[in-house]
C-alpha cells in the first residue's frame, strides 16, 4: 500500500493542466466519492496498528498534497485566462457577418422607379391575376384582335375572362378609369406568359409601365423624357425611335439606345450594331383613351413599357433569364449594392 501511495504522489506533483475539465477530473479522481482518497482510507482502516502510523502520514501527505496542486492549478487556470483576455485586441474590426442583398431585379426596378419619380411620375398598381378587359380589350384588343396572339396567355381554365397578365399595360387601364388627368404613373409588375423556358424566355419576368396624359402631351414630351431616362439609367445620350405597332398606342414606336462599339461586349450584346432595343413607347390610341373614360379630343398621352430582367441583362452582362429565378446565392452574391 505505501508503494501505491508514493505513486499517486508522484502523479499529483507531474499533474499540469490549465483546462477546467481536466482540472474537476483530476479532482474527482482523487477527492471525489469514490475516489482514490477514500478508498485508501477504506484500506487504511484494516491496516494492522503498527502499519497504521506509517501509513497514515503517507496518506494524510497525499491528501495535503492533492488540496494544494487542485487550488494552484485553479490559479494557475485563472491567471492563464487573464492573459488571454488580455491578448485580444479590442480595437479590430468586428467579423464582417455575409449580409443579404437585394435581388438584382428589384434593384434595377428601384433604379427605374426613382428615376421616374425625379419628374413627377408615381407609381400605380394593379392585379396579377387581371380581367380580359384590363389586359385586352380596354387596350384595344378586341376578342378577334391578331395581336393578341403576341403574347401568349394563361387563362384559368373555368373562366376564360380571368387571366394572369401579360403585360403591365394593364394597369394604364385600370388607373385611367379611376383617375381623371392628369396623370403622371409608373407601374412595375410581373408578367406572365405561356412560353418555353429557355435561357432567352420565361414564363415570368418583370415589366415597368409608364403612363402621361394631360392636355397637350406630344410626341416631343415623349422623346425627352426617354431621352433623359436612358441618360440617368445608363449614361448614354443617344436614342432613336423606329416606327413599330403596338395595338394601345398610335404612333408606336421601339426604342433603341445607342450603347456604343468599343469593346468586344458592345459589339457581342449590339450584334455590332451599336444600338440596343430597350423599349417600346407611343402615343395612347384615343380608343384606349374613350375605352376608360377619358375625352381624347381635350386630352392626349404617352405610353412606354420596359421589361426589368432585359434591363439588368445589359446593366450586368446576364446571358440566361432562367438565372434570375433560381435562386442561387453564387449568381446572387454577385450583386451586392455599394450602400
Ligand atoms: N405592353 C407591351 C409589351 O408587353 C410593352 C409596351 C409597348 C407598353 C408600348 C407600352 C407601350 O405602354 O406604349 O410588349
Amino acid at each position: 500500500m505505501l508503494d501505491k501511495i508514493k505513486n499517486y504522489i508522484d502523479e499529483v506533483n507531474a499533474f499540469k493542466s490549465t483546462e477546467k475539465d481536466k482540472l474537476e477530473e483530476f479532482r474527482i479522481k482523487f477527492l471525489g466519492k469514490k475516489g482514490v482518497l477514500n478508498d485508501l482510507f477504506e484500506e487504511f482502516k484494516k491496516a494492522s496498528s503498527e502499519q497504521k502510523k506509517e501509513m497514515g502520514q503517507a496518506l494524510n501527505n497525499l491528501k495535503n498534497l492533492a488540496n494544494e496542486r487542485i487550488a494552484t492549478a485553479r490559479e494557475e487556470m485563472e491567471a492563464a485566462l487573464e492573459q488571454k483576455a488580455e491578448k485580444s485586441d479590442l480595437t479590430r474590426p468586428a467579423m464582417t457577418l455575409p449580409m443579404g442583398s437585394r435581388h438584382p431585379i428589384s434593384q434595377v426596378r428601384r433604379q427605374v422607379v426613382d428615376i421616374f419619380s425625379r419628374i413627377g411620375f408615381t407609381i400605380a398598381d394593379g392585379p396579377e391575376i387581371e380581367d380580359d378587359w384590363h389586359n385586352f380589350t380596354a387596350l384595344n384588343l378586341p376578342e378577334y384582335h391578331p395581336a393578341r396572339d403576341m403574347q401568349d396567355t394563361f387563362f384559368i381554365q373555368t373562366n376564360p375572362d380571368i387571366l394572369l397578365r401579360t403585360q403591365t399595360s394593364s394597369v394604364q387601364a385600370r388607373h385611367m378609369e379611376q383617375n381623371q388627368p392628369p396623370i403622371r404613373v409608373i407601374s412595375p409588375g410581373r408578367v406572365f406568359r405561356n412560353e418555353a423556358i429557355s435561357y432567352r424566355a420565361h414564363c415570368m419576368f418583370h415589366q415597368i409601365e409608364g403612363l402621361y396624359i394631360d392636355k397637350n402631351v406630344s410626341f416631343a414630351d415623349l422623346k425627352q423624357t426617354l431621352l433623359y431616362f436612358t441618360k440617368e439609367m445608363f449614361g448614354k445620350s443617344k436614342i432613336r425611335l423606329r416606327p413599330s405597332y403596338f395595338p394601345f398606342t398610335e404612333p408606336s414606336a421601339e426604342v433603341d439606345v445607342y450603347w456604343g462599339l468599343e469593346t468586344e461586349a458592345d459589339y457581342r450584346i449590339t450584334k455590332g450594331t451599336g444600338w440596343l432595343e430597350i423599349m417600346g413607347c407611343g402615343m395612347v390610341d384615343p380608343n384606349v383613351l374613350r375605352n376608360v373614360g377619358i375625352d381624347p379630343d381635350v386630352y392626349t398621352g404617352y405610353a412606354f413599357g420596359m421589361g426589368i430582367e432585359r434591363m439588368a441583362m445589359l446593366l450586368y452582362q446576364i446571358k440566361d433569364l432562367r438565372l434570375y429565378f433560381e435562386n442561387d446565392v453564387r449568381f446572387l452574391n454577385q450583386f451586392q449594392e455599394v450602400l
